[in-house]
C-alpha cells in the first residue's frame, strides 16, 4: 500500500493485487487449433483490454492442425514461467482442455457460462481457462474471459482439494 495513503485514496486493483491469478502487464499464453482461430484473434484483443499481453501461440491460419499440439504448448509456456496463465480454445474446448490438463501444475477449466467460469477459479484455482469456439458465442466468450480473470480463489477447504489434483 502507498504510504500515508488512506484506503478510499489506493485503487481498487492495489488492495486485490496479492490474489490474483495474472496481474494487468502479466503475460497470458493463448493457443487454439483452426477451430479456435476466429475466437482467439478476438480473445487475444480483449486480453489486451483487460490489461494482459497476450503470447500467441498459434494456430494462425485455417489450415486443419491437431489440438493435442496447441494444448501442450500452452501448457509447456506456463509451466516454464513463459506466462502466468493460459487461454485454450478449440471447437468443444474438450480435446485442448484435456492436452493440457495432462500436464501437473496445470488446471484448465471447461467453461461455457458465468458460473462455470467463475467456479472455475473459485473452487479449482484453474490457471487455464478452456472455451469452445462451436459451443459458445465470441460475446460470451469475451464475457467469460473477464469473470476468470476478475475471480480470485477461494482457498479455504478448496486449498487441500487443488492440492490433491497434483
Ligand atoms: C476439430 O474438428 C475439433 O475436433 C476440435 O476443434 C475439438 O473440438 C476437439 O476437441
Amino acid at each position: 500500500m502507498v504510504s500515508g495513503a488512506r484506503i478510499s485514496q489506493v485503487p481498487a486493483f492495489t488492495i486485490m493485487s496479492e490474489t490474483r491469478l495474472a496481474q494487468p502487464g502479466d503475460i497470458v499464453a493463448i493457443a487454439s487449433d483452426h477451430a479456435g482461430l476466429e475466437l482467439k484473434t478476438a480473445l487475444s484483443t480483449e486480453l489486451i483490454k483487460l490489461g494482459y499481453k497476450p503470447l500467441d501461440l498459434g494456430t494462425n491460419t485455417p489450415d486443419s492442425v491437431d489440438y493435442p499440439d496447441y494444448g501442450h504448448a500452452l501448457a509447456k509456456a506456463i509451466l516454464d514461467k513463459k506466462a502466468k496463465a493460459g487461454v485454450a480454445i478449440c471447437g468443444t474446448g474438450i480435446g485442448i482442455s484435456i492436452a493440457a490438463n495432462r500436464h501437473p501444475g496445470i488446471r484448465a477449466g471447461l467453461v461455457h457460462d458465468e458460473n462455470t467460469a467463475r467456479m472455475s477459479r473459485e473452487h479449482n484455482d484453474a490457471n487455464v481457462i478452456a472455451m469452445g469456439a462451436r459451443v459458445i458465442s465470441a460475446e460470451v466468450a469475451k464475457k467469460l474471459l473477464k469473470t476468470f480473470f476478475e475471480t480470485e480463489f477461494g482457498g479455504g477447504r478448496h486449498g487441500p482439494r487443488v492440492a490433491k489434483l497434483g
